[in-house]
C-alpha cells in the first residue's frame, strides 16, 4: 500500500517536473528547478528516504521507478538547456539589427592627389606612363646633359646606392626612356616616387613628383603655356593663372619656374604666398641634347617638359599650411583621416 502511493508520488512529481521545466525561460530557472527536484533536500531525496519504510521485498522495484524518474528528470533539464542556448544563440543572426561598423580605410591623400592630376591630363590626350624609381645615374642625369662630375648633379642631393645606381632624384629621368622606346608623337606624365638626401619641415626623403612630356613636330612655348594654364584652372580653380620665370636647367633651353596666383589672396600678396605667387616647379623647351640622346632629331621635333612636386602642388591646392612636410609619411591617423 505504502509503496503504492510512493509509485503514484513519484509519478506526480515526474509530471511536475516536466511542466516547470517547460514553462522554465532562463538558466536561473532551470538551476533552480534542479535544486528543487534533485538536490540534496530536493523532493527526489525526500521519496527516496520513504524507501526506509518499505518493505525489502518491494524495495528493489521502487528503487528502479525512483532512479528511473530522477534519470528522466535530469534528461528533460539537459534538454531544455539546449533549447535555451540555441534560441538565445539565434538571436545574434537577426538580419535587422543594426551591424558593428566594420573600421575603413582610405587612400592616401598623395594617391588620391596624384589621380586628381592625373585625370586632368589624361583630358587633353597624355598617357600615364612608369619608369623606374631605381635608375642609373646615366638616364637621372647624363642623358639630361649633365655628365659625370658636372656641378649641377650637386643640387639634386641625390642617394647612390652603387656606383651607377640612384634612388631617382626626380622624375626626368623617364624622359630619354620615354622616347627610346622610338614612339612619336609623346604626350607622356610620369609619376614617381623620388627621393634626396634632405629632411627638414618642408623636405621629406621620400616625395612625389609629376613629369609631363610633350614631343612632336612644331612644339612651341605657346603650348606649354597654354597647357601649364589649362592644368592650373582645372586643379585650382577657374580664376588662376600662371606665368613662366626665367630659370636655368641643363635638360630644357629655355627653362622656367612656373608660378600660380595664390588661391587665399587672388594674387593681391599674404603672408601664405609672399607676393601673390606660389611656386609650383620647374619647366622648359627640351634642350636639343636630350632629343638627340632620346634618338630623336631635334631639326625635325621639338617639345617640352615640366616636373613638379605631387606634395607641393596638392598642399597649395587644399591651401594646406603643414608645418612639416614629413607628417604625411608618417603614419599619423590624427591628421590622414582629416583627408
Ligand atoms: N627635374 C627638375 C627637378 O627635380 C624639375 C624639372 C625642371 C623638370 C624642368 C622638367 C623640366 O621636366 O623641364 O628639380
Amino acid at each position: 500500500m505504502f509503496s503504492e502511493i510512493m509509485e503514484d508520488t513519484t509519478k506526480d512529481l515526474l509530471s511536475q517536473a516536466q511542466s516547470v521545466i517547460n514553462l522554465a525561460a532562463s538558466q536561473e530557472d532551470l538551476e533552480n528547478i534542479r535544486i528543487g527536484f534533485l538536490g540534496r533536500n530536493g523532493k527526489m531525496n525526500e521519496l527516496m528516504a520513504g524507501l526506509l519504510h518499505v518493505s525489502p521485498a518491494q524495495r528493489g522495484e521502487l528503487g528502479r521507478v525512483l532512479n528511473q524518474a530522477k534519470r528522466e528528470i535530469e534528461l528533460l533539464l539537459s534538454k531544455k538547456e539546449e533549447d535555451l542556448l540555441s534560441a538565445s544563440s539565434n538571436l545574434y543572426f537577426d538580419p535587422t539589427e543594426p551591424s558593428i561598423k566594420p573600421n575603413l580605410g582610405h587612400l592616401h591623400l598623395i594617391t588620391y592627389a596624384a589621380r586628381e592630376i592625373m585625370d586632368i591630363f589624361e583630358r587633353i590626350g597624355f598617357v600615364r606612363v612608369r619608369h623606374p624609381e631605381i635608375d642609373s645615374d646615366y638616364y637621372a642625369f647624363e642623358a639630361l646633359n649633365m655628365p659625370a662630375g658636372h656641378p649641377a648633379r650637386d643640387e639634386w642631393e641625390t642617394f647612390y646606392i652603387a656606383d651607377n645606381l640612384v634612388i631617382t632624384p626626380h622624375t626626368s629621368n623617364g624622359q630619354v626612356r620615354e622616347m627610346e622606346k622610338g614612339y612619336l608623337p609623346i604626350k607622356m606624365i610620369n609619376i614617381a616616387r623620388c627621393g634626396r638626401r634632405q629632411s627638414d619641415v618642408s623636405h621629406s626623403q621620400t616625395f612625389h613628383q609629376f613629369e609631363g612630356l610633350y614631343i612632336d613636330k612644331g612644339v612651341s612655348i605657346a603650348n606649354l603655356k597654354g597647357v601649364l594654364e589649362y592644368f592650373a584652372r582645372n586643379f585650382y580653380g577657374s580664376g588662376r593663372q600662371t606665368r613662366l620665370r626665367p630659370y636655368d636647367f641643363r635638360f630644357t633651353e629655355p627653362s622656367f619656374e612656373v608660378d600660380v596666383t595664390c588661391g587665399l589672396c587672388g594674387g593681391s600678396g599674404c603672408s601664405f604666398c609672399k607676393g601673390g605667387w606660389l611656386e609650383l616647379g620647374g619647366a622648359g623647351m627640351v634642350h636639343p641634347k636630350v632629343l638627340r640622346a632620346g634618338g630623336i632629331d631635334p631639326r625635325k621635333y621639338s617639345g617640352f617638359a615640366f616636373g613638379w612636386g605631387v606634395e607641393r602642388t596638392y598642399m597649395m591646392k587644399a591651401e594646406l599650411s603643414i608645418p612639416d612636410i614629413r607628417i604625411l609619411y608618417k603614419n599619423d591617423l590624427n591628421f590622414l583621416e582629416q583627408f
